[in-house]
């Protein structure tokens, strides 16, 4: 048996919840929103969906946090999403109390579950929600890198006109302007991106993906959802169905790659019990100091978070 809750029935929220449901293998979700009945109602309308998708997935949709007592998993995307012109960074007054508030109120009624979270400030919602839960950092990581690698993926599948589903790729650091995409580490079918296309092309796709979230927010004046969600959902995936996946999750760096001891964009294994361990790889000088500056930049936020004196 798997139970999975969803906090925060806003689009993200809801394609987590619609997109685990497809996959067909949780057997509950909670959907939980300080809107019970706007949970209610997506919970349900994903629930109507289900003779014709064909899967079994029960879904509740609710405000009451005692309905998700037990769950395995809890993916939190609880907050405010961007508008146009702000930085993931401006939401920081809003959602620290938020995502702080939702962990203690789910930690009432399962008592180690692992958490997720999508809340942005991303990296910073993560270190929140550790502080806040006192579980192990295996159990309590973020949804960033998924996103961000699909961003860069599904551009170098445009530039390139080869199917996105043989682009690999790993990225590193915050889920902001200064994350880093390692075009060292891409391959399209087995073969270096670095031999299909040339440099200032790469460079700007690699630009691009620093800012698709922006870009997004841009167009559509709020923040993204399918993508996003479905990220959440894979990490999800990976743990109940214990896959060992290979994923940059924002992880607690626990003294890897030379950073101090913080929430951050790293490839980590994923299956049962959360993370089971932080991939070092031996990036080169300019990686390194690529890596070191966004740490810089999300310690910076963390700074702001702790002395909100939240926890
Ligand atoms: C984005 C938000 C979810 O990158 O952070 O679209």
């Amino acid at each position: 048996m798997s139970k999975v809750t969803v906090i925060g029935a806003g689009n993200v929220g809801a394609t987590v919840a619609n997109v685990l449901a497809h996959r067909d293998f949780v057997n509950e979700i909670v959907l939980v929103d300080i809107r019970g009945e706007m949970a209610e109602g997506k919970a349900l309308d994903t629930w109507q969906q289900a003779p014709i998708d064909y899967y079994s997935t029960k879904l509740t949709g609710t405000g009451d946090y005692a309905l998700t007592a037990d769950s395995d998993v809890v993916v939190i995307t609880a907050g405010l999403p961007r508008k146009p012109g702000m930085s993931r960074d401006d939401l920081i007054s809003t959602n620290a109390g938020i995502v702080v508030s939702c962990v203690k109120s789910v930690l009432q009624y399962s008592k180690d579950p692992i958490i997720i979270i999508v809340s942005n400030p991303l990296d910073v919602m993560t270190h929140a929600a550790f502080k806040a839960s006192c579980l192990p950092s295996s159990k309590v990581f973020g949804m960033a890198g998924i996103l961000d690698t699909a961003r860069y993926r599904a551009f170098l599948s445009t530039e390139l006109k080869v199917s996105p589903k043989d682009i690999q790729a790993v990225l590193m650091g915050g889920h902001g302007d200064t994350m880093v995409p390692l075009p060292r580490y891409t391959t399209v079918g087995g073969i270096p991106v670095t031999e299909l296309i040339d440099a200032d092309k790469l460079d700007a796709i690699v630009e691009r993906t620093k800012k698709g979230g922006g870009e997004l927010v841009q167009l559509m004046g709020t923040s993204a959802w399918y993508a996003p969600g479905a990220a959440a959902a894979q990490m999800v995936e990976a743990i109940l169905k214990d896959e060992n996946r290979i994923f940059p999750v924002c992880a607690k760096t626990e003294g890897t790659y030379g950073v101090e001891d913080m929430y951050l964009g790293v490839p980590v294994k994923l299956g049962k019990g959360g993370i089971k361990e932080i991939i070092e790889l031996k990036l080169n000088e300019e990686e390194k100091a690529l890596l070191n500056a966004s740490a810089i930049a999300v310690k910076e936020v963390i700074d702001v978070f702790d002395n909100m004196n939240l926890i």
